[in-house]
Order: structure tokens, then C-alpha cells, then sequence
């Protein structure tokens, strides 16, 4: 069975929800706010759901939701902290839950760029087009690799980061780097904790994806893009809020996908 790589935060979803807060839900109903513009049935897919915050959120909306992830912690705790989904252990790289099940698949906050290589990414929209009915849609949020051509700006310097939780402050020191070679976005984060604990460092790693090169990916998997643009999102500058329309350009630091698969297998 494969496992995810060993990752503080992932192993400890409680302190991965305390680090990255979403009290107002915004991603969750950012995502439903597609699936209804855009007509999705009830059977939604989260893949790489994490702490289940969203899935529980599209439930909560009235969904039929599966959330899968690799991560065995992550799904406990979103069974103990966000029930009414049913989550399930999947692998985003090649998954198999079954033929034309699901109205809609969601993979958000650049958990798509996990698909370090173009067989993963292969693998990974071919199990969507086998898990989605025809007309379903593919609804994703991630970085976006064209924001890294001619900005260094996140490049430069090491990203400090502090919080709190349950008494003990954790520090992170983030550098990311550029793999040409390989189209990634590599990340190397050291952690220190207040309770004297030794420095954790982790190494992870996105693809850096094009927007024009996830269409063409798209279009060989039998996708129709619906909306590709770099915001407003959950995660972007001004935040998405109700009513707000996607915009027309796919140039900052983060790119939203609406595809409805057209052609099935
Ligand atoms: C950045 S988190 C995003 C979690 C959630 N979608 C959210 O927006 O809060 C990425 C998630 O992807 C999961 N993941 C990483 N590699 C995976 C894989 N190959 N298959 C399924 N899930 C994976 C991790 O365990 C983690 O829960």
C-alpha cells in the first residue's frame, strides 16, 4: 500500500487545521459555488481531502460525498472531526472507486500537484474520467506554475512563519526552489517548537503546471475547460466572496479549473 511522504503537518491534521485556519469555510464554499454554477449532480469525489474540512462543508451543502487521501491520520481525524462523508484511502496517482459513480471530482489546494510527472498526471485524470459520469465536472485550486516565470519574489527569501498551538509556539523557515529540469517547485521546511523538541526538516515538492499545458492534458483526457483563471479563489488576494465572478487572466500565484469531462471512456 503506498504511503504519503512523513510530513508534520499531515501527520498531525488537528495542527495542519490549527496552521492553515478556515473558520469561515471560504474553500469549501468557493467549491460549491462551482459545482452549483455549473450544474454538478449530488456525488461529489474529494481527493487529497485532508482534515475533511470541504467534503464536510459540500455535505453540509446537501452533497453525496466521498473524501479520499493518502494519509491514514488525516482520514481518522476527518472521521472524528467532520463526519458525513464517507472517507476512503486513495491514491490520487492511479484510483479506482468505481465506474461513472461521482457527478463531480474536487482536488484542492494544489493537492493535483502532487502528480510530480506526466504518468501521474496521466494516471490521475484518467481514474477521474473513469470515476465521473458523462457531463461531470473536475473542480481544482492549486499554485500556479506560470506565476514562477520572470518573479522571484517567493524565491528570494526564506518565509518565516509563527503559531500557537496548545501552549506550544511552532516556527517554520520555508525556501523554495526551482527545479527546471524537472518542473518543480521544491520546498525545504524547518520546524522548532517551543517545548524543546529537536528541528524537523521536510522536504516536499508541486509541479509547476501551466495553464496551457493543463489544457492540452485536459483535452487528451476527454475534458472540456470550462473556466481557467487565477482568481478570485479561496486562497488569493482579495479572497473570493458570494457573487464574485472568475476573472479572465491565469497570471498570479494561483490557478482555478472548472473541466467538464465530454468525452468518456
Ligand atoms: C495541502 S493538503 C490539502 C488538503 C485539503 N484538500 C485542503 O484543501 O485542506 C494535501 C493533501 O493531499 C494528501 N496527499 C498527498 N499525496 C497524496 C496522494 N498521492 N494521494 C492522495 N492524497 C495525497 C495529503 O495527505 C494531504 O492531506
Amino acid at each position: 500500500m503506498p504511503t504519503a511522504a512523513r510530513n508534520l503537518l499531515t501527520d498531525n491534521p488537528a495542527l495542519y487545521e490549527a496552521r492553515f485556519r478556515d473558520p469561515g469555510r471560504l474553500a469549501g464554499r468557493w467549491t460549491e459555488d462551482c459545482l452549483r454554477r455549473h450544474g454538478a449532480g449530488a456525488r461529489v469525489l474529494d481527493m487529497g481531502c485532508g482534515t475533511g474540512r470541504d467534503a464536510a462543508h459540500l455535505h453540509g451543502a446537501g452533497r453525496e460525498v466521498t473524501g479520499a487521501d493518502l494519509s491514514e491520520a488525516m482520514l481518522a481525524h476527518a472521521r472524528a472531526h467532520h463526519p458525513g462523508p464517507e472517507y476512503v484511502h486513495a491514491d490520487l496517482h492511479g484510483f479506482d472507486l468505481g465506474r461513472g459513480v461521482f457527478d463531480a471530482v474536487v482536488c484542492l489546494d494544489s493537492a493535483l500537484l502532487y502528480c510530480h510527472t506526466n504518468d501521474r498526471l496521466d494516471a490521475f485524470l484518467s481514474s477521474c474520467r473513469r470515476a465521473l459520469v458523462p457531463g461531470g465536472l473536475l473542480v481544482t485550486e492549486m499554485r500556479n506554475g506560470a506565476y514562477f516565470l520572470g518573479r522571484t519574489d517567493l524565491l528570494d527569501t526564506p518565509t518565516v512563519d509563527a503559531f500557537t498551538w496548545q501552549g506550544t509556539v511552532y516556527r517554520s523557515t520555508t525556501t523554495l526552489t526551482v527545479d527546471r529540469t524537472a518542473q518543480l517547485l521544491r520546498r525545504r521546511r524547518v520546524w522548532t517548537a517551543s517545548d524543546g523538541s529537536a528541528p524537523v526538516e521536510q522536504r516536499s515538492a508541486w509541479r509547476l503546471l501551466f495553464p496551457q499545458e493543463l489544457r492540452h492534458l485536459l483535452a487528451g483526457h476527454g475534458f472540456a475547460v470550462l473556466e481557467l483563471h487565477d482568481g478570485p479563489g479561496p486562497r488569493t488576494e482579495p479572497p473570493w466572496r458570494e457573487g464574485r465572478l472568475p476573472g479572465a487572466t491565469a497570471d498570479a500565484d494561483r490557478l482555478h479549473l472548472v473541466a467538464r469531462l465530454t468525452t468518456p471512456h
